[in-house]
Parts: structure tokens; sequence; C-alpha cells
């Protein structure tokens, strides 16, 4: 949710922040904006501080940065920005960078300002103007007022920062102090990239991979101050810090398309790959148990635990939705799921023998992070399950479990959802060998999870069966997905894969309750995909199916292999490999991604970006 980039060395400013901005773009792409600074090694005052930005995506600043190419030739400095827009429309005017009025100070910022409208007030009689509706402007113009006062930039911003409430993560440069950047974080994650007499400042590490390995991870309330000559860190309270240095982990390839037509495409080709990485070293196949290094400080509280909350947001929720059957099945441990915006509200009633696990890709959602603190007040145990490596979910937590996926830039998550059932499935496995399944069962299961990634292989082996029946369906204005048991929550995150790439609405449905009420729903023009694996309820799915066909409906049935019946019930069928009931939403999510992509390409979309989204969701 908005991206942010900044540099200060030697090199071209500008072709370093929009080659960091088109890496960020996913997080937002409503408006983008640079603010440079020329050369000014000689440390004297200047006044040329060269805002350019545009409504749009990157391009556009891009084709307006190459009309101005000459003004901004030397920039060695700058800042820029990438917006998902909260406070204002998304125009030219709400774009950032945002300045003072006498264009001194430019900052950018990811977040909200929640008290902007008292600031604004208080600075509009002190004789301040303002020329966007954000609230960004606001925290602008509130570090100018305080740098009149105090005439240091550092200080003013933290002095700026100390009475803003909300969440923030900004850099700043200005003509007052140039050769100097100013980052600072709240709420949204940033991080600093250390290089060789050159340094960055980015909302992820993929803006800087690319010039440095080496970065430190902002905590809440920390800023950075930048120079060509080194960096400072300390607390907006103005106490010194010391934070470590860590090295990146992922590679620029694992960040670029690689040959696909999308990022979305891409990740859900690298599912048997990121699937195995996510139980690799971990799943003790031989013993039909798992080892988790990363829960040891809580391994005791968790096999005690009177009951597990998971909480999450969109697919991560769905994953643990899967979670809450698995886990009830397998270690016979009450489970509730809940939303992260709704369990921060609701007071809910959290005991110090609960385990809370959260669940996020990105590691940055600000309902989950939430969800977090409140739990953590109450006294429970906070599990993180998290892709992002050093997110401030993944350090907010007790302890977790990395997913290993590599970094998922489609805004539509594939990758990480498969990973994160991985994750959960080793948790299940682990609390049921403590208490109910015989090392038998055991191992049955770590088998059939150690054949998954070749079963991902052979539905994507399959595509183009899955692209012919999306050819069909280009125009539908209404899908209904149905799923039973474990395979309920598949319904929800293909029904949500497809409206939020292809905005065709979708609802998913748990199977049998579709005769309470959107049968209502079904005529000749409603495709409905069933899920309907080989299992226990395999019968009653069928049943429903049949309801559907009645009413004229296409059916789009995700069956097993070797499952000679159903073909009688669908109009398509897309079979997938066999495999043990709790392991088939693994499985069966795939065709539904697949699904999702080629309809929402076949229809002119922009799957990696649609319209409105933004990758990680680090406002309320
Ligand atoms: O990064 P998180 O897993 O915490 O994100 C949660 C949701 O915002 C995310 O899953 C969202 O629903 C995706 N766009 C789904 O594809």
């Amino acid at each position: 949710m908005c991206g942010i980039v900044g540099y200060i060395g030697t090199k071209d400013a500008v072709k370093i922040i929009l080659t960091g901005l088109k890496r960020l773009e996913y997080r937002g792409y409503d408006s983008a904006g640079v603010a440079l600074l020329n050369d000014t090694s000689n440390g004297h005052l200047t006044d040329n501080l060269t805002i350019l930005k545009r409504a749009g995506k990157v391009s556009e600043l891009e084709k307006l940065i190459l009309n101005q190419k000459s003004a901004i030739a030397e920039a060695t400095q700058g800042i820029g920005h990438t917006r998902w827009a909260t406070h204002g429309v998304p125009n030219d005017v709400n774009a950032h960078p945002h300045t003072d009025p006498e264009n001194h100070i430019a900052l950018v910022h990811n977040g909200i300002i929640e008290n902007y409208g008292v600031i604004k007030q208080k600075l509009l009689t002190q004789g301040f103007t303002f020329r966007s509706e954000t609230d960004t402007e606001v925290l602008t113009v509130f570090i100018r007022s305080m740098y009149d006062r105090v005439k240091d930039l550092t200080e003013a911003v933290r002095l700026a920062l100390s009475e803003v409430e909300g969440t923030f993560g900004i850099a700043v440069v200005s003509t007052l102090e140039p050769d100097k950047i100013i980052a600072a974080r709240r709420g949204s994650p940033l991080l600093v990239g250390v290089g060789d007499g050159e340094y960055f400042v980015a909302s992820d590490a993929s803006a800087v991979i690319q010039y440095t390995r080496q970065v430190i991870y902002l905590d809440d309330d920390e800023m950075a101050i930048l120079s060509r000559d080194g960096y400072a860190t300390k607390t907006i309270g103005d106490e010194t810090t010391n934070p470590a240095i860590q090295e990146i982990h992922f590679d620029l390839a694992s960040i670029e398309k690689g040959g696909f037509d999308h990022f979305m495409l891409k990740e859900i080709y690298e599912q048997p790959n990121t699937f195995h990485d996510a139980f690799r070293g971990r799943l003790l196949a031989s013993e039909g148990n798992v080892r988790l290094g990363g829960l040891t400080p809580v391994l005791d509280k968790l096999r005690r635990a009177n009951r597990i909350i998971f909480t999450a947001c969109g697919t991560s929720w769905h994953s643990a939705l899967v979670g809450e059957y698995i886990i009830e099945q397998l270690a016979g441990i009450p489970v509730e799921v809940e939303y992260a915006s709704e369990f921060r509200y609701r007071n809910p009633v959290i005991t110090p023998d609960d385990v809370v696990i959260a669940i996020s890709q990105s590691g940055e959602t600000a309902d989950t992070l939430a969800a977090i603190k409140e739990a953590r007040m109450k006294g429970a145990t906070v599990i993180g399950l998290v892709n992002v490596v050093g997110s401030s979910i993944a350090r907010e937590t007790d302890a977790g479990i990395y997913l290993h996926a590599g970094p998922e830039i489609g805004v539509a998550s594939t990758k990480a959802f498969t990973s994160q059932l991985a994750a959960i499935l080793l948790i299940a496995l682990h609390l049921g060998r403590t208490r109910r399944l015989s090392p038998r069962e055991g191992m049955d299961i770590a088998q059939a999870i150690e054949r998954i990634p070749e079963q991902i292989q052979y539905i994507l082996d399959h595509a183009e069966s899955v692209k012919k029946i999306a050819e069909q369906y280009t125009d539908a204005r209404n899908f209904l997905y149905l799923g039973r048991g474990y395979n309920f929550p598949v319904a929800l995150e293909g029904a949500l894969k497809l409206k939020e790439i292809s905005y065709i609405h979708a609802e998913g449905y748990p199977a049998a309750e579709m005769k309470h009420g959107p049968i209502a729903l079904i005529d000749e023009n409603m495709p409905v995909v069933c899920i309907a694996t080989q299992d226990e309820i395999y019968d009653k799915i069928i049943s429903n199916i049949q309801e559907v066909r009645a009413r004229n409906g296409n059916v789009i049935a995700i069956a097993s292999e070797g499952d000679k019946r159903i073909a009688e019930f669908a109009e398509h069928v897309i079979y997938i490999p066999n495999t043990l009931p709790i392991l088939t939403p693994v499985l069966a999510v795939i065709p539904l991604q697949l699904l999702a992509y080629y309809v929402a390409v076949q229809r002119g979309c922009n799957v990696d970006m649609p319209r409105n989204l933004a990758k990680s969701v680090t406002v309320e």
C-alpha cells in the first residue's frame, strides 16, 4: 500500500528511483512522483528541488520525466512514491511527493495521519496554505512549521512525528538541508539499504536488491538520517538506536517475470517448488512428524493450548479456514477463525491458554497487526505464519514459521496461499502426533505431503484445458463457487481470485447452503464451479450439483482423477490427482487460480495490478 524509494549517492538518482518504483508498483498504482535534488555535495543551500508527479501508473511518470530530463540530469539524490489513494482522489495534485508552500521540503508517505484535521487547522491559523486534500501535505507543512522553530531538519521531522497519530512510513528531502534524506516509520514498513557511499530507503527490499543486499529494517517509531557519508538512527523519542544490518535472501530473478506474461502466472507455476520449500527440512517423513525450529519457544504452549484462534485477512483468512478444519480433524483442538479487522474491534474473549496464529503473506497487513497486538495485550501467545522475512508481523509475534515462498508480486495471492496451507499442515500434523495420530497415520500424511509438488506440476501441465474452459465464460456476469468440508474455503478463494482480477461478480458458498438462498440465482447464464473431489461427502456434493443442473446452471467440476461418474453431471470437468482429503485444498485451488487468470486475461484485465487494489494493505 504505497511504495517509497529514496536514493542518496553519486549515481543517476532518476534511474535508480524509477527502477525502484516499478518494482514497488504492486503496492499501489493510482499515481506516482519524484522529488529530486541536483548534486549538492558542496553543501550549500540550493533551490533546485524538482518535483514531478502524475496520476496513473509509473509509466506515466516516466513519460513526464523523459520530457524534463535536462532539468534533472545531474540529480544524485531524491525520493519517489507510488500511491494507493486514501485521502483525496488519485490526481496529479494529490500525488506524492508533497511540499511545503515554498517548495523547500518534499515528503513521500505511506499510511494515514489520523489527526491531520486538527493539525491542519492549527497550521491554517499560522498562515500556512495547502494545495491538496491529503493528510500527507499536512504532515509536510507541519514539518516546515517545526523547522521554522528549530532550524534543524532532523529535529523538525522528529518533533512533528511525535505529535502525529496514525501510521506512516516517510522519506523527506529538503533544500534547507541538502545532502540528507530522513526516513521514519510507524506501522508502515520501511528499510534502509546500505551501499558503498550510497544509501537507499524503500518500502521493501525489491526496490534495492539490484544495488545492495545489506539492509536495516526500521522499527516502529524509528528514524534514519542518510547522507553520502553514512547513516544514523534514533527513535522519535530521541534515543539513539543501533539496528543490525541484515542480508536480503532472495535474488533479482525472483522479482522478475522470467518469461511469463504476468507475475501472477509465474507465481502459479512456482507452486511445485514453493510448496516444497515450505516443508523442506521440516517434514520428518520417516517419523511421520515435523521439526519446527521457529516454534521452539512456544511449542509447549501450543501443544497444551485450550484453543487456537487464527486471525488473518483475504486469502490468508481462507487458508486459516482450511486450518480450522485440518487441526480439529487431526488434533482435536478447538479452532476459531477470525477476520483480523473484526477481531480487533469486538473485545474478543482471549485467555493466556489460547494460542493465536496470525497468517499474512506480506507481514504488514494493518488489521492483522492490530489483531496481534490485541491478542498479546490479553495474554495470548501469538504465532506468525508469514512470507516476508523481517516484516512487522514476523517481528511482533512470539514465534513463527516463514513460508519461504519468495517474493509474491502479483496482487492476487497464489503461491502464498498454498505455502500457508503447507505451514498449517505441518502444525496440524505435529499437534496430531502429540494427541491422537499414530506414527503410521503420521507417516501416511507426511508421504502424501511429499507427493504434492509433483501433483501440482501435473495440474499445471494440463493448464491448457482450463484455458479452454475459461474462454467460454469470458462474458459471464456472475459465477458461483461451491465446496464442502475442506474445500469450502477453496470455493471462497476461487471466487475471490476471479472477482479481484476479472471484475466478475463471484460468490463462494458451502455447497449445501446453496439451497437456502443462492439457488435463486441459478439459470442458464450462471457458471457454477463445484469442487467435488472424492471423499466421504462426495455423494452429498453430487446431489448439490444435480440441484444446479436441474435449474440449467453450467457446472464446472473439479474432480478426482479416475472419477468416471462426474462427467454425467457437469458441463466441464477438471481432474486433479488423488490425495488425502485434508490435502485436496492444495490441489483443488490450482485450477481455480488458472481459471481466474485466463478469464481475466481474455477480458483484457491487468491481472498483476487490478483496479483499486494494492498488494499489502497497511491501512485499516
Ligand atoms: O499480506 P496478507 O496475506 O496479510 O494480505 C491479506 C489480504 O490483503 C490478501 O490476501 C488479499 O486478499 C489478496 N489480494 C488476495 O488475493
